[in-house]
């Protein structure tokens, strides 16, 4: 059986890391175009890297939880892709070794100028330079607002040929990770959505599981596994 997941910010909540939208979401308190677009950072660089070295931070802190792993066990059942729009490591270290993060990772660094790429530093500052051309033109390796997200062919193609694809955590608001299960669907796979509440593209799903993550995710992969097994 092939899988396709996608994951949001919200298989992360229940690990204490901020969602984006909900009512104490980061947007409530950072301003979009400041912290997360190209333009945010050519304006005011300290900021943007204040704003990223507190998500490391927070990150870093954190635990995987009961959703993470129940990922990682269902990639020895089946042929699972695992997408994630999330930017921090708890798949990883929840037990996942290979993934898809679309939009970049806090533990990556990346050279504005050269496009050499780096594990990033917990504390990332503008005047770091580049190990490669030693500009100092540093920027967290996190895809921003009117940037192509990492890795599409593959993950179109990946959604394509899923027989299920589900969407974990996430309000379905940006794009193209919101378009992928309307992909998939036309694609012929069976689409299911797990989440605290309906999304904006709840009507894009065959079938919906709600409650928080680190209950429904374990249980829907072992329903998966379960049937793969018969
Ligand atoms: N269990 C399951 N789902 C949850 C939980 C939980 N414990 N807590 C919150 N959620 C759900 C919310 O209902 C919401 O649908 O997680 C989702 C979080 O939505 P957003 O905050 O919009 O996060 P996300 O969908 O990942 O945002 C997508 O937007 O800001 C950009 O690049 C950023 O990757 C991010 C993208």
């Amino acid at each position: 059986m092939r899988v396709a997941v996608l994951t949001g910010a919200g298989i992360s909540a229940e690990s204490g890391l901020r969602t984006f939208r909900a009512s104490d979401g980061l947007w409530e308190d950072h301003r979009i175009e400041e912290v997360a677009t190209p333009e945010g950072f050519a304006r005011d660089p300290d900021l943007v890297h204040r704003f990223y070295n507190q998500r490391r931070k927070d990150a870093a802190a954190a635990l995987p939880n009961d959703a993470h792993r129940a990922l990682a066990e269902l990639a020895r059942h089946v042929d699972l892709t695992l997408i994630t729009q999330n930017v921090d490591d708890l798949h990883e270290r929840g037990g996942s070794d290979r993934l898809i993060h679309m939009h970049g990772a806090l533990t990556g660094a990346l050279c504005a100028a050269c496009g050499h790429r780096w594990p990033a530093p917990m504390v990332m500052t503008t005047g770091d330079p580049c190990p490669a051309c030693t500009k100092q033109a540093t920027r967290p390796d996190i895809v921003w607002f009117n940037e192509m997200p990492y890795r599409m062919e593959e993950i179109w193609e990946a959604v394509a040929k899923a027989d299920v694809f589900a969407a974990i955590g996430t309000s379905g608001q940006v794009y193209p990770a919101a378009g992928l299960a309307q992909h998939a669907g036309r694609c012929g796979a069976r689409t299911i959505e797990l989440n605290l509440a309906t999304s904006a593209v709840s009507r894009d799903f065959d079938e919906r599981h709600e409650g928080p993550a680190s209950r429904i995710v374990p249980d829907w992969v072992g329903s998966l596994i379960a049937a793969q097994q018969r």
